[in-house]
């Protein structure tokens, strides 16, 4: 077990690289599974999320290597087809395997992932995804249990914009018979990439990034090397941690166009910001402005950056108001940022962020990713010591960030712990 230790104070200052997109690659993994054959994905993130994913892929009959950012993923000798909930109890994401298996061997046993730290988390929409494809999904001592000899293309019209359902009734309808059309698909850049890996496995689909995808069933695909995209929340996260200590960080290897809607929100916080093709320039806000935000489907606000940016905005002269129209209950980050000293009250879906002067160094615990990541971020200017716990949420979905931090001057070590 391992924390944080972090002195706060320090202006986070220089350039930083940003990995390759942890939920790009969850996606991407699984998919290898639709055509045997050894395929290379470049500038793969070396996560836990991404080493569960292995291990899944693993239980299946895959092979998975990682050599730096290199991810080769053989997936000729696959035999087996369930998803075991030791593995998808930690990581909902193994859901990804269902389509893929159900549309390359016909069947697929897949645990039902149940809840979560941000409340309730379903999967109906992609269990009716495979349904409407022709699948017969029956619910089998907690597991998902899906067969189909042969998946026929349908219409499948989502009531919640699913960035998984997305991704899962696509890798199922691109070896479906006919014609498959996404209404209110999701529009994530990661969504985007899987298309893009898919198309060059053989499939054909249309629409990508737009609400209405249309996809052609094809007999079948082959194997491909592909170059996964930057993790634009890690890009956020960075940015963050220059607005809110005083920096002036350049980040480098990102897309900034994935990250408009922060972007925007940044310089309405009185953030100085400069892009190019691949890299962001931000000068931190002489003084913090509050900005209310309220998260969003892409290219709304993403839900995976509300606590680092309640984070910022403890700081702010003001009050801001953040709006949580994802995840209704995902506020944990807010009492540990509280044991910071920050004014925060969370009224159902909605929190009232008031900015106070300064934040005060305590031990806080991490619930989940993106809330460790918040709390990391506050700590970074808080006075005194921090100390954040529990950091394997933390090793989730960052790549060696304490690394990354340091080399933008913060004073942030990783020591062993006992504490729970
Ligand atoms: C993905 C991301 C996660 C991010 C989330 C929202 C991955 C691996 N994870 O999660 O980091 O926070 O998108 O951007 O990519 N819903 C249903 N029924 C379903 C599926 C979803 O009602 O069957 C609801 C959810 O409860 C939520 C909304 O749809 O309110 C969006 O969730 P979804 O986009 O599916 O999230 P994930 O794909 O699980």
């Amino acid at each position: 077990m391992y924390k944080f230790v972090i002195r706060g104070g320090n202006k986070l200052f220089g350039q930083v690289h940003v990995s390759g997109a942890k939920n790009a690659s969850l996606a991407l993994m699984p998919a290898c599974l639709l055509a045997p054959g050894t395929y290379t994905i470049r500038n793969t993130p070396d996560l836990r999320d991404v080493a569960t994913m292995s291990r899944l892929l693993e239980t299946l009959g895959a092979r998975v290597a990682l050599s730096g950012n290199e991810q080769t993923i053989d997936t000729k000798h696959v035999a087996n087809f369930e998803a075991p909930y030791e593995l998808v109890k930690k990581m909902r994401a193994s859901i990804y395997v269902l389509g893929p298996l159900l549309a390359r061997y016909g069947h697929a046993k897949v645990s039902l992932p149940g809840g979560c730290a941000w409340g309730p988390r379903p999967v109906n929409l992609h269990i009716e995804g495979m349904q409407k494809l022709g699948a017969d999904v029956t619910l089998e001592s907690g597991y998902i249990v899906a067969k189909a000899k042969k998946l026929k293309g349908a219409h499948i019209e989502f009531d919640v914009s699913s960035v998984g359902a997305t991704g899962n009734v696509m890798m199922a309808a691109v070896l479906a018979e006919g014609t498959t059309t996404i209404g209110n698909a999701a529009l994530e850049p990661e969504i985007v990439a899987l298309g893009e890996f898919l198309v060059k496995m053989g499939a054909q689909i249309q629409g990508l990034g737009t609400p209405t995808v249309t996809i052609e069933g094809v007999r079948e695909l082959h194997a491909v090397d592909f170059m996964n995209i930057p993790d634009r929340i890690e890009t956020g996260t960075l940015l963050i941690a220059g607005a809110i200590t005083g920096g002036s960080i350049r980040v480098i290897n990102c897309e900034p166009t994935h990250v408009s809607a922060l972007l925007a929100k940044l310089e309405r916080a009185g953030a100085q910001v400069i892009t190019g093709q691949n890299w962001i320039e931000l000068k931190a806000p002489v003084e913090i402005q509050p900005v209310d935000i309220s998260t969003s489907p892409y290219p709304g606000f993403p839900t995976d950056m509300q606590a680092q940016w309640i984070a910022l905005m403890t700081l702010s002269n003001g009050s801001s108001i953040v709006t949580e129209t994802i995840y209704f209950d995902r506020f944990k980050h807010v009492p540990e940022l509280v044991r910071l000293g920050a004014d925060i009250e969370v009224k159902e879906n909605v929190a009232i962020v008031k900015g106070v002067g300064s934040l005060k160094g305590a031990k806080v615990m991490s619930t989940d990713l993106r809330a460790s990541a918040s709390l990391i971020i506050a700590g970074l200017v808080a006075q005194g010591t921090t100390e954040v716990l529990r950091i394997y949420h933390m090793d989730r979905g960052y790549e060696r960030i304490e690394e990354k931090l340091k080399g933008l001057r913060a004073d942030i070590e990783r020591v062993q712990s006992d504490e729970f």
